[in-house]
């Protein structure tokens, strides 16, 4: 199937795992253990009915959303994903000058294959940082320091992963530090003659914020390490409030008591997240925990949330529930799979136009003003 033939996110998915090694696909696609969590997450969202009103005048659709000083022309932004080269050539760098020119924030992962300092370059304004505290106080200053230098105006420290989430898919295909070309391997390479050879151009993807002290790396435990730690603790958000002098937000809330301690902290926002799944199996679907979350934080700070977003629709579900803004991961990574900058256009253009759609269905002429009383009242 064509491009121009994809209807849907899934359809880009379904795309982007015909032209990518299975190793590199699952890399992106799989979830933790179970893959549980992954599932819930969009089936949550498929569970949320919100009531359509008629006769309203819903010529103009107004579907821009103000956040931190900033009018983006979407309420949506593109969330941290780290490695994304191995998934698809480049693709940091076309998801980046993409979401320039969408008018929608990017998120740089501190596990990015591109540097944060390209990246901040590519996405022009539209760039924010995302913050992995590591086990040595040294690597995640020096990240925070290149971060400000950058002048991205916005951090995101991301607190779910205490531990690497466990990814069967990840372990069955032996992906492993430094990367070994297994029989297997080789023969999914000569199956993706597309892939191998635009990777082939593109050299081997690295993280690329900590090259060099990931090169004396000898194993994924070695890898983790250095990005992450479980002794990441309120102290450490407290003495990173001090020190970003921009916006902070912490990813990966999923309890209202956490939120609430993110807002006396100073933090200016929380992202309502679990990773898309990719930590726990056992935990709940965002949208779940999305309306404690927001009566117990009472508008004191912003809510943007993610995980298993795949229709426009979706992002209208998270606002009736309390999010003032969404990210989307895997949806825009497929269309990037499924077709390179074509492709990530194309989820693009899949998303706006179901958002604009959703809106008119629903008798929204503006996204800010989508609240609880879209919501299908419960029947007693
Ligand atoms: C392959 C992959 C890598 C990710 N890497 C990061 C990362 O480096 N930092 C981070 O905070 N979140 C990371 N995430 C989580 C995303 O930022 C986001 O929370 C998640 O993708 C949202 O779920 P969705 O993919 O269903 O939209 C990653 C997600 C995926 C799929």
């Amino acid at each position: 199937m064509g491009l121009d033939r994809a209807a849907s996110i899934e359809d880009l998915r379904l795309r982007a795992r015909r032209r990518i090694p299975r190793f590199a696909f699952d890399l992106v696609d799989g979830g933790a253990e179970s893959e549980h969590n992954l599932r819930r997450n969009s089936a949550a969202f498929e569970e949320i009915s919100l009531t359509p009103r008629y006769m309203r005048d819903v010529a103009r659709i107004d579907t821009r959303a103000g956040l931190f000083g900033q009018t983006f022309d979407l309420p949506f932004g593109m969330a941290p994903i780290g490695m994304l080269n191995a998934f698809w050539p480049d693709a940091d760098l076309i998801l980046a000058r993409l979401c320039k020119r969408e008018n929608i924030p990017y998120v740089a992962s501190s596990a990015a294959s591109t540097t944060l300092e390209r990246l901040a370059e590519a996405a022009e304004g539209n760039g924010w940082f995302q913050l992995y505290v590591s086990g040595d106080e040294a690597v995640t200053e020096s990240l925070v320091a290149r971060a400000e230098a950058a002048q991205y105006p916005v951090m995101m420290v991301t607190a779910d992963v205490p531990a690497a989430g466990k990814r069967d898919r990840d372990i069955r295909n032996q992906l492993s530090v430094p990367f070994r070309f297994t029989p297997e391997v080789l023969v999914q390479l000569a199956l993706n003659p597309v892939w191998s050879l635009a990777s082939l151009q593109h050299g081997k993807p690295n993280i690329a914020n900590y090259a060099d002290l990931l090169q004396s790396a000898t194993s994924y435990a070695d890898v983790q390490k250095t990005l992450i730690t479980p002794g990441f603790t309120w102290e450490h958000l407290e003495r990173l409030r001090d020190r970003w002098k921009g916006r902070l937000l912490v990813k990966g809330i999923l309890h209202a008591d956490d939120a609430v301690r993110c807002a006396d902290i100073g933090c200016d926002g929380i992202v309502v997240s679990n990773h898309g799944g990719r930590q726990v199996a056992f935990g709940p679907a965002t949208v779940d925990v999305l309306p404690d979350i927001a009566a117990a934080l009472d508008g004191r700070i912003r809510i943007i949330l993610d995980s298993g977003i795949r229709r426009g629709a979706d992002f209208m579900r998270a606002k009736a529930l309390g999010a003032d803004f969404a990210f989307s991961g895997r949806a825009l990574a497929y269309g990037v799979g499924a077709g390179g900058a074509a492709g990530a256009q194309r989820a693009m253009d899949i998303l706006k136009l179901e958002l604009v759609r959703a809106m008119g269905q629903l008798g929204a002429t503006s996204f800010d003003a989508i609240d609880a009383a879209a919501r299908t009242p419960p029947t007693t």
